[in-house]
């Protein structure tokens, strides 16, 4: 059976700390009908934590695999997101609610703001509306998601919880250093979306080297950094053999010289939306 070590959630001060699998698996553009086939192959081969989100709308796809599944509730791990159009106080406790819903849970483990969308001027008091969601347990963790360290700074003048975790764009062409530190500083876990770049370093020609000499896929000399670098990571396949290669990354270690050859390929390139721009 698949041992997928596990990250510690805190909320600081106010909350005690839970823990979340390092590896999750994510099903952003995975259509709703294809995404209880999907996620109950991730939960057979071994995932426990699975990443959606209401703008993916495949949230009810979700739900289906995690209720004909026989794996415990308390085994899983879910996140879902609140989207941008839902910031404000009210209108986001009604979009969890729908959330919640969709995927036909009591809870969730970790609901996110999806984006800081900094032009609406709404995430501080969005937070607010989270952190009442905590208070009555229906969410077990709250955070962030693509905020930079200004969006955060601003939340802490104005609430009291920090938020368990900021998932944002990371991988070896994006290392989000500052972003990084800041987060460490604070006790903020780092969840990297689009760990692979959405495909588009899977052609690297320093990482198919390392693949080469390791006896492993490109994807998984990629992840196997990720895992390394102590983050959460979310990978995305809709294809069984690519999803069971992407889980089997926990029975080798990269070198010295192998994570410093990866550290050298950051070019701060994104292949997702800065988060300054997306309102
Ligand atoms: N918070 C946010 O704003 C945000 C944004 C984007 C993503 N996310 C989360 O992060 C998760 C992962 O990100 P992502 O889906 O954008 O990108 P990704 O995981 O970096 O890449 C997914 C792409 O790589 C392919 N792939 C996966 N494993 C492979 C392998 N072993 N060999 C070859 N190709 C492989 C997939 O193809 P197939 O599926 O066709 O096999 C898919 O085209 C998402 O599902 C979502 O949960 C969050």
């Amino acid at each position: 059976m698949l041992s997928i070590p596990e990250n510690t959630l805190t909320h600081g001060t106010t909350g005690e700390p839970i823990t979340i699998p390092q590896l999750g698996y994510g099903v952003f553009q995975v259509p709703d009908s294809q995404t209880e086939d999907v996620t109950g192959e991730a939960l057979d081969i071994g995932y426990r934590h699975i990443d959606t989100a209401a703008i993916y709308g495949n949230e009810s796809g979700v739900g289906r695999a995690i209720a004909a599944s026989s794996i415990p509730r308390q085994e899983l791990f879910v996140t879902t997101k609140l989207w941008n159009d839902d910031q404000g106080h009210d209108t986001a406790l009604a979009a969890f609610d729908t959330s919640l819903g969709k995927l036909g849970l009591d809870y969730v483990d970790l609901y996110l703001i999806h984006w800081p969308a900094p032009e609406k001027g709404l995430f501080v008091e969005t937070w607010a509306a989270f952190e009442k969601i905590l208070a009555s347990g229906r969410a077990r963790a709250i955070g962030v998601s693509n905020f930079l360290p200004e969006h955060l700074d601003l939340l802490a003048q104005h609430s009291s919880i920090t938020p368990a975790v900021n998932q944002i764009e990371l991988h070896p062409r994006l290392a989000q250093h500052t972003s990084r530190e800041y987060a460490q500083s604070r006790g903020i876990e780092i969840e990297a979306w689009s760990p692979l770049g959405q495909g588009t370093i899977l052609d690297d020609p320093t990482i198919a080297k390392i693949a080469a000499a390791q006896g492993k896929s490109v994807a998984q000399i990629i992840l196997r950094w990720h895992i390394e670098q102590g983050h959460t990571v979310l990978s995305k396949s809709v294809t069984p053999a690519r999803m069971r290669d992407n889980a089997d990354i926990f029975d080798f270690a990269l070198t010295a010289e192998d994570s410093a050859a990866i550290a050298g390929l950051n070019t701060d390139s994104r292949v997702g939306p800065n988060p300054l721009e997306l309102n």
